[in-house]
């Protein structure tokens, strides 16, 4: 099969791509395009550098030229499927500045479905990857697919806009769309600015682990690795205009994940801070997956050990995140002044 993988230098997208590489070696073609973001490192995928199955190529997925290129694929012959994980990810980020995620989490999946019409009769799917927080936040029960979406913050509501883009192009071009929502990702390769590789790092550093507002907000915890494992999945199995719920079936609250981090560092509660609340904090997120179960996947991974594995990755990764951390200090500041400790 021969991918397109868009965001591919980022965290589930570079896992993405390992897995691939993993699960179906040569007979694997993928070309990332990626714009190299503060947030794209593409050296998480050092190891396929130089192989004639992979192709970085560095670009924008909302300049027409650049997925121009990209959909010639790794040897100029195209490409059967287009996975876009591209996009401004971070709603801290999108509170500071929400410009460009109207650009890439939006105008970028447009270019993207432009191009595919393009290559319509050969393209044998499009995974649209958009997330659970599109629904917006629940107070008991679980959202499925047909639940009206009501995202509540910046990059909510960008993620919304592309994933609805991607629906009404499969509706009115017959596009091979299938749109996926996924939960909390966490695994290696995160970027030290989400809630448990942040924590991780500063727990090893004996810094201060600042918890927003009561700490008790609801994530719904997925291990990258099924994450991954569900996307190729679909690719397989999901039907053409299909959205598709990828919940972990882990819901824990903030602090829970925040006192086993310093349980499994050997680390003192003393260094959680309470800090302010995220403004327009969503509550709770909970997703029915149900219907992927129908079609006969479900996540297997345990979780307590999946963060064992997560927290020891981080230990032991030390130069990737120093690196990454050192080069973030305009975001530092920002994120200091708005989250000064109580
Ligand atoms: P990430 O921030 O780690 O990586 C994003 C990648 O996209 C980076 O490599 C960046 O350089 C690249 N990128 C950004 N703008 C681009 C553009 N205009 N053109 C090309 N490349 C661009 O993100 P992630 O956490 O790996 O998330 C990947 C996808 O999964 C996103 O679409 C996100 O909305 C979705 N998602 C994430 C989670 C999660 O918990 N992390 C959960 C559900 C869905
Ligand atoms: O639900 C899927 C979404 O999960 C993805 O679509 C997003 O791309 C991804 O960033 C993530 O969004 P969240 O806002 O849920 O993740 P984050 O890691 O930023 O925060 C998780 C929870 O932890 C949230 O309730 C806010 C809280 N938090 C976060 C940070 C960074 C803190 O209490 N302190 C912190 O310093």
């Amino acid at each position: 099969m021969r991918y397109l993988v868009t965001g591919g230098a980022g965290f589930i997208g570079s896992n993405f791509i390992r897995h691939i590489f993993n699960k179906y070696g040569s007979d694997a073609q993928v070309v990332n395009l990626d714009k190299l973001t503060y947030a794209g490192i593409r050296e998480n995928l050092a190891e396929y550098e130089g192989k004639k199955n992979y192709r970085f190529l560095h670009g924008d997925i909302a300049k027409q030229e650049d997925v121009a290129e990209a959909y010639k694929g790794v040897d100029g012959t195209g490409v059967d499927v287009v996975v876009n994980f591209a996009a401004e990810t971070h709603v801290d980020r999108s509170l500071m500045e929400a410009g460009t995620f109207i650009e890439t989490d939006v105008h970028g999946v447009l270019v993207l479905l432009e191009e595919a019409r393009k290559h319509a009769p050969k393209l044998r799917r499009f995974v649209q990857i958009s997330t659970d927080e599109v629904y917006g936040s629940i107070e008991t029960g679980s959202f499925v697919e047909g639940d009206p979406l009501n995202p509540r913050n910046p990059y909510s509501a960008s993620k919304a806009g592309g994933d609805r883009m991607a629906y009404a192009y499969a509706q009115t071009y017959d596009l091979p769309v299938i749109v996926t929502r996924a939960s909390n990702n966490f695994g290696p390769f995160q970027y030290p600015e989400k809630l448990i590789p942040l924590f991780v790092t500063n727990a090893i550093d004996n810094q201060p682990l600042p918890l927003y507002g009561d700490g008790k907000n609801i994530r719904d915890w997925l291990f990258v690795d099924d994450h991954c494992a569900a996307i190729d999945f679909l690719i397989g199995k999901g039907e053409n205009s299909e959205t598709y719920n990828i919940g972990g079936g882990n819901e824990r609250e903030n602090r829970e994940i925040t006192f086993k981090i310093l349980e499994i560092l050997g680390k003192p509660e003393s260094l959680i801070k309470r800090v302010a609340d995220r403004v327009g904090h969503d509550r709770r997120y909970s997703l029915d997956s149900e219907k992927l179960a129908a079609l006969g996947f479900r996540c297997d991974t345990n979780f307590d050990q999946a963060l064992e594995r997560t927290v020891r990755w981080y230990a032991d990764n030390e130069p990737w995140w120093r690196a990454i951390k050192e080069r973030s200090a305009e975001y530092k500041a920002y994120y200091d002044k708005q989250y000064g400790a109580k």
